[in-house]
């Protein structure tokens, strides 16, 4: 049994298989509709979604599966998760059980879960993610966690692969962080670096003091990297980072204060309102695309002309995430 908790975990002949099945997805739409015929595949969002919740149960039904969705929190009881817990509190029943009964249920489990925000180690290591899985006895995809998002990785890494005519080595990708008013996690930043490293691009991670990626993952995209001849730097000058930049992917994140000062990191943040993807910017670039995961806050991280007048990315990456997780239930569920 595979699960998709995080691309480190698979090759790169599987990655490279899934690409392709997702732009075969693409071409047509419509294709191999019975596949998953009498599957069912339970969707669990501990969290909010509009593109991960909508593109996977149509990716499950379009395979000809049945999706289920639970939202914990509003109709299913409370979920205790600690081992050898007394449930002497307000939650009726242990992750254990409700794993292990959803997997009864379904063929398949797919999970939304962010970083709590209160212990950093718990949230690097993913460790309730971890502890989901460990519970499941049907394949368990990660559909965001507080460290990794493999999903938005397969489906941007397919745009790019597309949009380059398979051509990714060797271009110059632009990761870089913008403001925001929340400190936001780390699962997108992680997995757009591992995904641009991992593609042989030569990644430039550009973002102020007090906002470095954690060490193990800026270690495991130097060693992608490296292994496709391909660099990563890091620099504090977001317009420096511009020049000659053929992508330019940006995103949020909270800086390394907020689980130890949470109201230092408040104030650092705000002392870089000024980074935001203007026209300007962009100008400076290659001619570069911009791309988001999205939601996307304009006027904050990105201004309206960047989005509406492009280059940009961002639509084709949503639509992607169709296509991509057809191709990541067809790995789980021995179709690839
Ligand atoms: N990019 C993404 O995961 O979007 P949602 O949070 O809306 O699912």
């Amino acid at each position: 049994m595979r699960h998709l908790l995080d691309w480190l975990d698979i090759d790169d002949a599987t990655w490279q298989a899934c690409i392709d099945e997702a732009l075969a997805f693409e071409r047509d739409r419509s294709r191999d509709a019975d596949r998953f015929l009498g599957r069912a595949l339970g969707l669990v969002f501990f969290n909010d979604s509009l593109r991960t919740r909508v593109s996977m149960e149509l990716a499950a039904r379009e395979l000809g599966a049945n999706p289920v969705t639970v939202t914990p929190g509003s109709g299913t009881w409370g979920f205790a998760w600690d081992e050898g817990v007394a449930m002497t509190g307000g939650e009726a029943e242990h992750i254990k059980e409700a794993v292990g009964v959803l997997s009864r249920y379904c063929h398949g489990l797919g999970v939304r879960l962010f970083a709590g925000g209160t212990d950093r180690a718990l949230d690097v290591s993913d460790a309730r993610l971890k502890t989901f899985a460990a519970a499941s006895t049907v394949p368990v995809l990660n559909l965001e966690s507080a460290a990794r998002h493999p999903c938005q990785a397969l489906a941007d890494a397919s745009v790019l692969y597309r949009y380059f005519d398979g051509e990714t080595v060797g271009r110059k990708f632009v990761l870089t962080w913008a403001w925001h008013p929340k400190a936001l996690p780390m699962a997108v930043p992680n997995s757009t670096l591992l995904m641009a490293s991992r593609l042989g691009m030569d990644v430039t991670v550009a973002r102020p003091e007090g906002f470095e990626l954690d060490d193990s993952v800026m270690e495991a995209a130097r060693r992608q990297a490296a292994a496709h001849g391909a660099t990563v730097t890091e620099t504090t000058d977001m317009d420096a980072a511009m020049d000659g930049a053929q992508i330019v992917y940006a995103k949020a994140w909270g800086g390394n204060e907020r689980y130890t000062d949470p109201e230092a990191e408040v104030a650092r943040r705000n002392s870089h309102k000024d980074w935001c993807v203007t026209a300007e910017r962009m100008a400076k670039t290659d001619i570069a695309s911009f791309m988001h995961c999205l939601p996307v806050r304009r006027g904050v991280v990105v201004e309206d002309a960047v989005l509406d007048e492009g280059p940009s990315l961002h639509l084709d990456q949503a639509e992607f995430r169709l296509h991509a997780q057809k191709a990541i239930l067809s790995m789980l569920w021995g179709a690839l």
